[in-house]
């Protein structure tokens, strides 16, 4: 053997799909989610009748398939049918009604949009979709900060199922009675992977994304292990990417126990933007920046304080930072005439 056999040329790559390691690819089969498939299949089953649809609340903890279950029911109906229009729509993304409806005229491939209020595009989205039928996914539905669009749905149009996506499913008796009354949805409880299972997950992935043999078993079983405690495959699947970066750096064409370990050591300081990962308190402090975006740090502080807040100015500042640093939410420093203050923003779009 050469000595410079086992070393990557520059410009090489240990990554053979790169894609594959996002969070939003969707693989061709998702194995030990048949069932939810299936059961979301049922809810929709209708619509091919022309009858009306069964609405869906689907909840449980993140990285666990819950998105990725619903577009492949989607990508399926798409294959299908032309007769009942899929909508997906990310509610974090798209968190007001009129963000909402603007996406679902960009899903029925109406543009005109511009200059449109919320209630004309509401008739306008009623009409195109009465003349077939729609299966409607609102995912991270939590994270809408309204709902009449739900409201509008429920009324205006005849034919569909709506599928709600959260990871808590405590949010359900949040809803307001009127919509909730209409809804009368099923609920799908999604549980967590067992080790098994999760390790199978993280070798089909790790089989579009990596060329045979880069990954040493040693390293690979330590990655399929700290998934399976943390019970997040999207976690999972940084920790497969930062591994392979890790040793791509010493340029070597082997994925070691030892760039999995460096990987694990770095999860501390990853966020994978999901809010429902944060401590409570973090999460408290997020929706004071949600409904005070822009303000300064002290008096974001003091809305805190004025909301029953009880940490000290430094660990709110502390918590602030680390909500930036997680992409929560964004700062930048302003220097005006006292000195230096710190503006926090919040940040939606970006998800
Ligand atoms: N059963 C599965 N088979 C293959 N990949 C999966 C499976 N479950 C989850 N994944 C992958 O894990 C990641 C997180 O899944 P996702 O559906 O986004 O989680 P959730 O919506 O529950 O937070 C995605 O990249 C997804 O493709
Ligand atoms: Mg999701």
């Amino acid at each position: 053997m050469g000595l410079f056999d086992d070393m990557l040329k520059g410009g090489e790559s240990l990554i053979r799909n790169e894609e594959a390691l996002d969070f939003e690819f969707l693989p061709k089969v998702l194995p030990f989610r048949e069932k939810e498939q299936r059961f979301i299949a049922e809810c929709v089953k209708p619509l091919f009748a022309s009858r009306n649809g069964r609405n869906l609340v689907m909840y449980g903890p993140p990285g666990i398939g819950k998105t990725a279950a619903a577009k492949h029911v989607i990508r399926e109906l798409e294959e299908q049918t032309d007769e009942i229009y899929p909508v997906y729509i990310n509610c974090w993304q798209h968190n007001t009604s009129y963000k909402v409806i603007v996406e679902i005229c960009e899903h029925l491939g109406y543009r005109l949009v511009q200059n449109k209020k919320t209630v004309d595009l509401y008739k306008i989205v009623a009409s195109m979709i009465n003349k077939k039928s729609a299966v409607l996914i609102f995912d991270e539905i939590d994270k809408a900060e309204e709902y009449d669009f739900l409201y509008f749905i429920l009324e205006s149009i005849y034919k569909k199922s709506i599928v709600l996506i959260t990871n808590f499913k405590e949010w359900i008796a949040t809803l307001d009675s009127r919509i909730k009354s209409r809804l009368t949805p099923d609920v799908l409880e999604f549980r967590q992977y067992n080790e098994h299972e999760t390790r199978e997950i993280m070798r089909q992935r790790a089989g579009y994304a990596f060329p045979e043999g880069v990954w040493e078993d040693a390293a690979f079983n330590k990655v399929a292990k700290k998934t399976f405690e943390i019970k997040d495959i999207r976690t999972g699947l940084f920790l497969m990417r930062e591994s392979a970066l890790i040793a791509e750096e010493s340029s070597r064409k082997k994925i070691t126990l030892s760039d999995v370990e460096k990987a694990i050591s770095k999860l501390e300081n990853f966020s994978i933007k999901n809010s429902a990962e944060l401590s409570e308190d973090s999460r408290f402090i997020l929706s004071i920046v949600k409904e005070h975006s822009g303000k300064k740090m002290g008096e974001l502080y003091e809305a805190y304080q004025k909301k029953g807040g009880k940490q000290t100015y430094k660990t709110f500042q502390r918590k602030i930072a680390e909500l930036d640093k997680g992409n929560f939410i964004s700062t930048k420093k302003q220097t005006g005439t006292g000195g230096n203050t710190t503006i926090v923003e919040k940040k939606l779009t970006d998800f």
